[in-house]
Parts: C-alpha cells; structure tokens; sequence
C-alpha cells in the first residue's frame, strides 16, 4: 500500500499538471461509469430482493456525489480508440450537456426519494434515473 502511495506521489511530481492525456481521461471516465453502474445495480438488487435495505442510502449518495463528477468527464481530446464515447458528444456538445443534465438532476434526487423509505417514492425514483442512463446510452455510446 505505502509503495504504491510512493509510486503514485512519483507519477504526481513527474508529470507537468497541465498534461491532458486523452487515453488517462478515457480511462478514467470508464472508471467512474463502472462506479455508477455499482450503485446502480446494488440499488436494483437491494429492491428486487428486499435485501440490505439498510444500504439504499449509501447507494443513492454515492451516485448523488458522482452526478458532481460525470460531468467532467468527457474533455475534448479523449475519444479515444479503446473508448465507447461517440464522437457526437464532442461534435454537439449542447445536446449531450442536456442528457447529461437529466441524469445530474435525477440522480440528485435518489437521496431523498432512499431516506423517505417509500417505496412510492423510491421507485419512481430510480425508474426516472435509469431512463436518464440509457437515455445518453442510446444516443452516445456505442455497443
Ligand atoms: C450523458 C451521458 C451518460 C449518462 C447520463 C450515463 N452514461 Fe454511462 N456511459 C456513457 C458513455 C459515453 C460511456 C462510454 C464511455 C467510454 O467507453 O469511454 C458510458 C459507459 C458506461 C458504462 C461502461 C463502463 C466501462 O467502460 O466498462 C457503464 C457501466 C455505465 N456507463 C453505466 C451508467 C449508468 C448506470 C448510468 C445512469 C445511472 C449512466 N451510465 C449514465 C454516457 C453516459
């Protein structure tokens, strides 16, 4: 764990700051959808079965605070060839922004609609944040 701390803090004094590397934004970006994508199915597979309820908020924060990151995750520069990003996102940018827009305001909204312990709420919910993932999914990311 310390090596790697090392290791990383090497990599942090050697690399100039302003360096956008396309490939590291790609992977990166990558990273934190997988990371949505665990919350996400963690929330399906605590409703369906009605399993570690007491975890629903955790998940729902969790996605909450990565709305504040995913937009920051596709700079210009980071189609690259191992990236299932469209070059549509790049090229109307407008568009996407608003995709990603719908997604940011429901995720928002899974904090509140875990902590009511409604599941009126919660369904809804969580149907609306879904549609706002394949929503962007449909249009801007390829199979
Ligand atoms: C505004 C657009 C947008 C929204 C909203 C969005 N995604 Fe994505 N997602 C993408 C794009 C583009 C990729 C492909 C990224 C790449 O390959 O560089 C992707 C990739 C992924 C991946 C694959 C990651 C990998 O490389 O293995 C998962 C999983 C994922 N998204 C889950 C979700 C979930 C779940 C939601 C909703 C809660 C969501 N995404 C919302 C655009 C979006």
């Amino acid at each position: 764990m310390r090596d790697l701390l090392y290791v990383f803090l090497f990599v942090l004094v050697s690399t100039p700051a302003a360096m956008a590397d396309g490939q590291i934004e790609a992977e990166y970006r990558q990273s934190v959808m997988k990371s949505i994508g665990g919350h996400m199915s963690s929330m399906v597979t605590i409703l369906k079965n009605q399993v570690h309820i007491q975890d629903l908020s955790l998940h729902a924060q969790g996605i909450a605070a990565l709305a504040d990151v995913a937009p920051k995750v596709f700079p210009e520069g980071s189609d690259i060839k191992k990236s299932r990003a469209l070059p549509d996102i790049w090229e109307d940018r407008a568009a996407f922004d608003e995709a990603m827009n719908r997604f940011v305001s429901a995720a928002k909204e899974m904090p509140g609609a875990a902590a009511s312990g409604e599941m009126s709420q919660i369904g809804p919910a969580l149907s609306k944040l879904g549609k706002t993932c394949k929503g962007c999914h449909d249009n801007y990311k390829s199979e």
